[in-house]
Parts: C-alpha cells; structure tokens; sequence
C-alpha cells in the first residue's frame, strides 16, 4: 500500500514535469514561429510592424499565404485606374510565340484586363490566344483564299505541329488579319461587357500607361468615343490600329449590344476592303460615330523613327508602334528609369532621356529617315553635310549615293538600311539640335485633349 502511494507519488511528479517541459517547448516553439514570422517579412521586404495580439490572427493567415508569383508586384500600384480598361491584341499564329511573351512581360505585365486574339486558339506559356474568326460563317470562309492560311494552321495544329514553323506568310496573314477588327470588339465586349475603356492594340504595340490614365480621366466614357491616330481610306476616315483604337464603354455597347450582329453583317464586305482598321471605322460610321483624331497622343512610330519637332514636343504620348521585341525591352527599361515615372511621358522627355544618347554624328549603312529637302546631283556624302551645314535649318542628313535628303523640320535617329544595294550613310548636326532643345519653352505640366483635325481628300 506504502510502495503504491509511493509510486504514484512518483507517476504524478514525473507527469507534472512532463507537462513543465511541454509547457516550456510550446513556448518556445510559438517563439521560434513568431520570430520566423517576422523575419519572414523582413524577407519580402515589409516593415516589422509591432506585435499586436488584436490583428494577429489576421495578419499571420495572410503571411502563411506563399507569395502569388503572377500577382501584380508592387510596381504595378501605380496603375491605379488600369482595372477600368481592357486592352485587346490582334496578333496571327505566324507571329504570336516571338511577340507575345515580350510584349507581356514589359509594357502589358501589370495590365488586369488583356484578351489576346489570334487566328488560331493556341496557349503561349501563361497565355490564352483566342481564335477572333471562329464565328465567321461558312458562306463567308468556304472558297475564300483569304482563308487559306487559316485553314492550313488548323491542319498543322491538328497533326500536332509547329505552326511558327511556317514561313513566307505574311501576305496571307495580312489577308486573315483584316477579318479580325469587328470580331475582336465584340468578342471582348463578350468577356468583358462592364468596363469604361477599351484600347484595342497590336502585337506591336507599346502602351505607356502612365500617360494613357491621367488621359482617360479626363473622357467620358458614356459619350460615344472612338478616337485614335486618323488614317484616310480615300476620303474615308478611320482610327489607325497599329497605334491603338480607343472605344469607349459606350461605344462597345452600341456596336456589340444594341447592334449585335455587326461582326457577321460586314463579313462578307471584308474581301474587298484593304484593312480590318478601315471596315471597323466604316460600321462604326454606320451608326453615326465618326473618328476623334487622338494624334500625337496615340503615334505610329518608334522612339528611333518618330520625328521630334516643334507640332508635339511638348505634348504627351501614349503609344507607339512597330516596336520589336529589343525595343519593348528597351522602352520599358526606359519607363523604369524615369524619375517620376507616374507622370504623364512626354515627346521632350523621351528625346532627351532615351534617344539623344543613341544618336552619332555620323553613321554608315544608315537612314536618318530626315523630313525635308530632297537635293539630287550631289556626289558624296561629305558634300551632302556641307549642304545641312549651310543651311541654319538643318538637323540632320541621309545620302543613298545618289540623293541627298536634309532634315529641316524634325529630328529621329532612323533606321538601319544595308539590305538594298545602296549606299547609305547618315549624319547629325547635335550642336543644332540641343541648341533648338534649349530654345523650347519649358513643357510645364502634360496636356491632353484633341487639338488636331484632319481632313482626307481621297
Ligand atoms: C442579339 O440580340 C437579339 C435580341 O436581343 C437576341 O435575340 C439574339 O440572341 C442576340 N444574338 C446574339 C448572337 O447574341
Ligand atoms: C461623320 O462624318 C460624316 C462624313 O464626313 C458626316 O456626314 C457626319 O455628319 C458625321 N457625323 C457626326 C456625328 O459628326
Ligand atoms: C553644326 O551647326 C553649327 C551651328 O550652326 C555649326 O557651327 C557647325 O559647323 C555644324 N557642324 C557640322 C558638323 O556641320
Ligand atoms: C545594320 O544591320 C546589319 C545586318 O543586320 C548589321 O550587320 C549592321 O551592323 C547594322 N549596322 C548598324 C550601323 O547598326
């Protein structure tokens, strides 16, 4: 009986120490978990705030989430609006794989709203392309070779192969491409109804959203818009797609809700129609909604071959167009760089930080692409920078052996061109550009609005 009280005795201590002990690991273990909590934030760059028992629980339910890695970083908090835009790309299975992914990773990665339409339904990497022609009507495909191409990319696709492996197809594509305008803008209404703004671009298109929001802010988007750089179709007008159409919420409505069957009713006029821009500038002309020329604002240019000159220097810009994939790169490092990266760009600004520094005071297998007077019957380029020194206009030159072109209105960097069997050579006059720089005005803050009209004469 004695051993017995003893024993127990014993049991009872050792299961009180027992408890002690775990006692003591569990606080020790809610320390460890504490600490690695806050290191934890220290890791991804958050402040330690003070422990505080109240938010705890919320706050530590939030850490234990792993970082989402196709979540919107940090860097994409400035967008602020951004969520009320959807942007859509017009792009062609040819084309896709070396465009896309570029074009999403710079100017489109912090974008909430993109739709990717394509001539085949395919997934690059993270991204859907959607087929923008699956709904044309047969009448309209059948015995139509613009659809040739269309129809061997589904073969292709169906046996399991590359279809970038094609080559040499850009007429074709071009001849697939104009069917895409109208089904686009209601497939994206389809996706999307509810938002303000639709931007609607091309793979090689570059959006500057910190100029493209402020703008926004600034339009109504109950009003019919649809607004983009003017390009003339005879006497036609039409927003240029290449640098962007903008339609407003309104205007999408009008044109896939209240009219839904526009995209099928202008189908069978594609054919005989150059351009997808053009036929969708022509229903939307149907309905009473003309063109609003937003140039400058939207450009169709490079940074390299947009002219600098006295019309838009100090005017903000919001995007450009035929970037390859090097240039996004560039363009968007640029964007990164910039001081006040949430303010509005401007051409000024994009000469000064980005382009000046590109441009030599002469170079060979070159086209300064200059805008101005043209001299023949001059016999080397020497004699062709003799000709822009004399002339107190001259910014620039570009020789092809036989010609002599000064540059007297603008300024740009230009292009390279050692494919044609000429001689080119380019040069610069950089005194005469910074003089003409520091002769500006100061561009004081970024406006907006429309302030260039544009009449086409056919
Ligand atoms: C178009 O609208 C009409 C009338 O609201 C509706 O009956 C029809 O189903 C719609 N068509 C499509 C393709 O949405
Ligand atoms: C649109 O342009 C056409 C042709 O220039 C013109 O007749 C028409 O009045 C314009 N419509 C509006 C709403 O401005
Ligand atoms: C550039 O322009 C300046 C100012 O007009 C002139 O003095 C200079 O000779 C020019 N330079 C060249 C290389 O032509
Ligand atoms: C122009 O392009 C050719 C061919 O791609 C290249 O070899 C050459 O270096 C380029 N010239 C300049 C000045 O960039």
């Amino acid at each position: 009986m004695i051993l017995d009280v003893r024993t127990h005795c014993v049991r009872l201590s050792l299961i009180i120490r027992l408890a002690e002990i775990t006692l003591i690991l569990l606080l020790v273990l809610a320390l460890l978990a504490w600490r690695d909590e806050n290191q934890r934030k220290l890791l991804f760059g958050w402040e330690i705030t003070e422990f505080d028992a109240d938010t705890d629980v919320e706050a530590s339910a939030v850490d234990d989430e792993p970082p989402d890695l196709n979540a919107p970083d940090d860097s994409c908090n400035a967008l602020r609006g951004a969520e009320d835009v959807v942007v859509t790309v017009k792009t062609g299975a040819s084309e896709a794989s070396h465009k896309i992914p570029i074009q999403m990773s710079t100017n489109l990665r912090c974008a909430p709203n993109v739709f990717i339409f394509s001539d085949m339904e395919q997934d690059i990497g993270d991204y859907h392309l959607y087929d923008a022609l699956d709904t044309i009507s047969r009448a309209t495909k059948e015995g139509n070779e613009d659809f040739d191409l269309y129809r061997h990319q589904q073969q292709l696709k169906a046996a399991g192969q590359d279809v970038t492996a094609l080559h040499d197809v850009k007429d074709a594509a071009w001849s697939l491409d104009k069917y895409k305008n109208t089904h686009i803008v209601e497939k994206s209404f389809a996706l999307e109804p509810n938002k303000n703004w639709y931007l609607h671009i091309d793979a090689d298109t570059y959006i500057v959203w910190s100029s493209l929001l402020p703008w926004l802010e600034e339009l109504d988007a109950s009003n019919h818009l649809y607004a983009g750089s003017i390009t003339c179709f005879g006497t036609g007008t039409a927003a240029h797609g290449g640098s962007g159409i903008l339609l407003s919420g309104a205007t999408m409505h009008l044109f896939a809700f209240e009219h839904n069957d526009t995209a099928a009713s202008w189908d069978p006029k594609v054919h005989d129609n150059c351009c997808g821009d053009s036929i969708l500038g022509q229903a939307l002309n149907a309905y009473g909604i003309n063109v609003t020329n937003a140039w400058p604002i939207f450009d169709g240019f490079t940074p390299a071959t947009v002219p600098f000159g006295a019309d838009h220097w100090c005017q903000p810009l919001v995007t450009l167009h035929h970037m390859s994939p090097f240039e996004m790169e560039e363009m968007h490092s640029f964007e990164e760089r910039r001081l006040n990266g949430n303010n509005p760009l401007l051409y000024s600004e994009l000469y000064k930080d980005l382009v000046a520094e590109m441009i030599p005071d002469s170079r060979k297998g070159w086209d300064s692409m200059p805008i101005g007077e043209t001299i023949s019957d001059i016999g080397s380029a020497k004699a062709c920078e003799k000709a822009c020194r004399n002339n107190p206009q001259c910014f620039q030159t570009s020789y092809d052996g036989d010609n002599c072109i000064l540059g007297t209105d603008s300024f740009r960097l230009g292009e390279n061109r050692t494919t044609d069997g000429k001689r080119w050579q380019s040069s610069w006059n950089k005194t005469r550009i910074s003089e003409w720089i520091a002769a500006q005005y100061p561009c004081g803050e970024a406006k907006f609005g429309f302030r260039y009209d544009r009449a086409c004469t056919g």
